[in-house]
C-alpha cells in the first residue's frame, strides 16, 4: 500500500513543511504502508485551464503539467492531505491540485491533518464534503495544529512545535488510514 503525504501549501516559507516534514518522521518505522511525501509545489500546476472536465477525460490531459500531476497521484492508494486554512476555508492552490484530477482520487483512502489559529478546523470540513464528492474515503480522526500554541518565533519565522499528544494522534490516524484503505481497495480494482 503506498500512502502520500501531500504538502498542500506552495507559499514561500510555508509554514506546511515543517507540519509535512514532521508527519514523515512519524511514518518512520512504520511497516504497514510505503510512505512519501509529495510537495504541490514541485508541480507547478496551472490553474485549471483543462477543456475536458476532469471527470470525463479519462485521465486524457492536454496540459503536461497536469498529465505529471495526475501520474504522480495515481501511484497511491491513499493520503494525508496536509493543509493550512486560508480564509476560513481550503488553500485554492490545493484545491485546485484536487480539482484537476479526479479518476485518480476515487475510492482512495484520505485523511486530514491541518494547521491555523483555530487548527485550521474549518478547512479541514470544507476537505470532507470536497473529498466525498470524489468517493474518497476519509477516515474520522484528525490532527488539527494550532499554530497560536503549537509555533514559536525563530530567527527564520515561525518554529513548529506539537504537543506532546499529536505523536499518539498522528499514529491513530494512520492507524484509521491505513486500515481503511486496505479495506477499500477491492473498490479500486
Ligand atoms: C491567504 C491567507 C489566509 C489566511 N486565513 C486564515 C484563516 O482563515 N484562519 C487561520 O487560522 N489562519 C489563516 N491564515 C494564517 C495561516 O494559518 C498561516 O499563515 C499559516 O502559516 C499558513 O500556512 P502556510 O504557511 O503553510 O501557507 C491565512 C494565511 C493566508 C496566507
Amino acid at each position: 500500500m503506498k500512502i502520500a503525504i501531500i504538502l498542500g501549501s506552495t507559499r514561500p516559507g510555508r509554514f506546511g513543511a515543517q507540519v509535512s516534514e514532521w508527519v514523515m518522521q512519524q511514518v518512520e518505522g512504520r511497516d504497514d504502508a510505503e510512505y512519501e511525501l509529495v510537495d504541490l509545489a514541485d508541480y507547478d500546476l496551472d490553474l485549471l485551464n483543462e477543456p475536458t472536465v476532469p471527470g470525463a477525460a479519462k485521465r486524457q490531459y492536454d496540459n503536461p503539467k497536469t498529465r505529471r500531476w495526475s501520474t504522480k497521484i495515481d501511484e497511491f492508494d491513499g493520503y494525508v492531505f496536509v493543509t493550512p486554512e486560508y480564509n476560513h476555508g481550503v488553500p485554492a492552490a490545493l484545491k485546485n491540485a484536487f480539482d484537476v484530477l479526479y479518476p485518480e482520487w476515487v475510492h482512495k483512502g484520505a485523511a486530514l491533518v491541518s494547521y491555523g489559529a483555530d487548527g485550521g478546523v474549518r478547512a479541514v470540513e470544507h476537505w470532507r464534503t470536497i473529498l466525498a464528492n470524489a468517493q474518497m474515503h476519509v477516515v474520522r480522526g484528525q490532527v488539527s495544529f494550532s499554530t497560536m500554541l503549537e509555533a514559536e518565533s525563530g530567527e527564520d519565522g515561525e518554529v513548529f512545535a506539537p504537543a506532546e499528544r499529536r505523536t499518539k494522534e498522528i499514529g491513530n490516524v494512520l492507524r484509521q488510514l491505513t486500515r481503511l484503505t486496505e479495506a477499500t481497495s477491492s473498490l479500486r480494482s
